[in-house]
């Protein structure tokens, strides 16, 4: 099937001239925004879980994405881009999907299934199911817990700073996203599960156990229309799944290990590690007893463990790369860091540092073109009629925005793709509020519990990647960076996103 013949079968029914305008919100997607013949698949599973959707982002790999930018250019914001999901490509809209707790949303549950998580606050559907599970978890992330660990973070940078310095006298290029994905790793890793997964100590920054995390993305369409797999991959023996799939099989041994884990703090063994790890805490009597099953406590820790790697490292990545291809503004923050790092040595906490205007600017700079999470995640509004201008979506249907459109939306942001962190200044100076549409983290009740870790870690990070270190990318272009393919987050058509260096200069006052 190619994309033409999708509209070649319908062309005088764009999917958005399908919706009625205010009809009654008792009657059905079906009867109000009727699909193209793409229904007449006849292949069962596959009609049900979007045909569309498989072939742009399985058979494809990972291309929905531009195929919804291509749907929406020609027929406008609102589009049906599945049987039963309405896509809305609209800034201003996105808080109505996104809503606060005033407003029931709910989880796709077909979303959800794709990840393996089952029990966790992440995978919840309900609202009240989820708010049980979540308010376990986001005291660990309060804007005070995590300023209370960032000697965790610091100790890392540490060793970061040690390889770099390495680097430098050895003039051996350094990957960048390993190093800040082993930062971002061992962080969470000791937070979440009271020890270190020792990425930093290893000269590659042990990179292989990336592959496990990467495997689970690249996968995520597959798992997304074929659940099963996951379940049949859990009942192989290791050594053949080893054989078979070594990305599932790293991804299964550090499942397992977490889960022997798991269940020792859940028998009371206690990690010895101050302060207690969050899964040592929510394993003992505070947590109700009907929530204290050892894989569903593992898989809130581990949904932390997926969500506090790679986005976050990704972003320090590609934070790098713009720096180091932007020497101006590189140049303009080490002048700003020198009043709260006097000495390279210095170390800022990130209250001071984010009181810095053109620091705090580079970091929202970094989200934005970073992306962070690149699949829609839809909702449902079980009662509630959404209506977007004069359509009425009927309640019980997905609703989904893109992060990526929004942050690109030149509307919004003019020249999307350039790498501009004065366009936060200029707005701040005219009292517009671009943070409105910073929606890295998502919005409403299921935002990003773990935001405030990421921001300490971007901003720490990169203010001592900046004042220390003078560095040179090495055999790394925009292709490395890019943002080519939806996989969960932002990959680029070949591989991972990678930056690589050389370091040029320990700077010495
Ligand atoms: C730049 C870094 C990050 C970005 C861009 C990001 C983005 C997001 C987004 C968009 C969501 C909402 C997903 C949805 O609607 O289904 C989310 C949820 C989540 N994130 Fe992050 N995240 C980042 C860092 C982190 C970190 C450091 C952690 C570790 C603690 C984390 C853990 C989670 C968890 C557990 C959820 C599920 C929350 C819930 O459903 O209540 N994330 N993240």
């Amino acid at each position: 099937m190619s994309s033409s013949s999708f509209y070649q079968s319908a062309p005088s029914q764009p999917p958005h001239a399908f919706i009625s305008a205010n009809v009654a919100t008792a009657i059905s997607l079906d009867t109000v925004m009727p699909l193209p013949r793409t229904q007449a698949l006849k292949w069962k599973p596959l009609r049900r879980r979007r045909a569309y959707e498989f072939y742009f982002n399985v058979v494809k790999r990972g291309m929905f994405i531009w195929e919804m930018e291509r749907l929406h250019k020609i027929y406008g914001p609102i589009i049906r881009v599945t049987p039963h999901e309405v896509h809305i490509k609209d800034p201003n809209y996105y808080d109505e999907i996104y809503a606060s707790s005033k407003r029931r949303r709910q989880k796709d549950p077909l979303l959800v299934a794709q990840f393996d998580l089952e029990g966790s606050a992440f995978s919840s559907v309900s609202p009240e199911e989820h708010r049980q599970k979540r308010s376990q978890l986001e005291k660990y992330f309060s804007k005070q817990s995590v300023t209370n660990i960032e000697y965790l973070i610091h100790e890392n940078i540490d060793k970061l700073d040690q390889h770099f310095k390495r680097a430098y006298e050895s003039h051996k290029a350094v990957s960048l996203d390993a190093g800040f994905a082993g930062l971002t790793s061992d962080v969470i890793y000791q937070y979440a599960y009271g020890f270190n997964s020792g990425n930093l100590d290893h000269e590659d920054f042990n990179e292989k156990v990336r592959d496990g995390l990467n495997g689970l993305f690249k996968f995520a369409h597959v798992s997304f229309f074929f659940p099963v797999i996951q379940t049949v991959m859990k009942s192989l023996p290791l050594w053949l799944l080893a054989k078979i799939d070594p990305f599932a099989y790293a991804l299964m041994c550090q499942k397992a290990d977490l889960l022997h884990r798991t269940k020792e703090f859940l028998g009371g063994k206690s990690s010895g590690s101050k302060p207690h790890p969050i899964m040592e805490i929510i394993t003992g009597p505070s947590m109700p007893e009907h929530l204290r099953e050892a894989e569903r406590l593992n898989n809130e820790g581990f949904s932390l463990i997926i969500g506090g790697t790679e986005t976050t490292a990704r972003s320090l990545a590609i934070a790098a790369f713009r720096l180091l291809s932007n020497g101006h503004i590189k140049t303009k923050l080490r002048e700003e860091l020198l009043t709260v790092m006097p000495t390279p040595d210095s170390r800022p906490t990130w209250s001071q540092l984010e009181q810095l205007p053109y620091l705090s600017a580079v970091v929202w700079e970094t989200l934005r073109v970073s992306t962070g999470i690149a699949s829609r995640s839809p909702r449902v509004a079980p009662t509630e009629a959404l209506v977007y201008k004069n359509y009425t979506i009927p309640p019980g249907t997905r609703v989904s925005e893109t992060n990526y459109f929004v942050l690109t939306d030149p509307e919004i942001f003019p020249d999307p793709h350039v790498f501009d962190p004065e366009r936060w200044l200029r707005a701040a100076a005219k009292g517009e509020r671009l943070d409105r549409y910073m929606v890295n983290f998502g919005k409403g009740t299921r935002i990003c519990v773990g935001m405030n870790l990421a921001y300490a870690e971007l901003f720490l990070v990169l203010a001592t990647f900046v004042r220390r270190f003078d560095m040179e990318l090495f055999e790394t272009t925009e292709k490395d960076i890019a943002f080519a393919r939806d996989f969960g987050t932002p990959y680029p058509d070949e591989g991972n996103t990678s930056v690589r260096a050389i370091v040029t200069a320990v700077v010495k006052e």
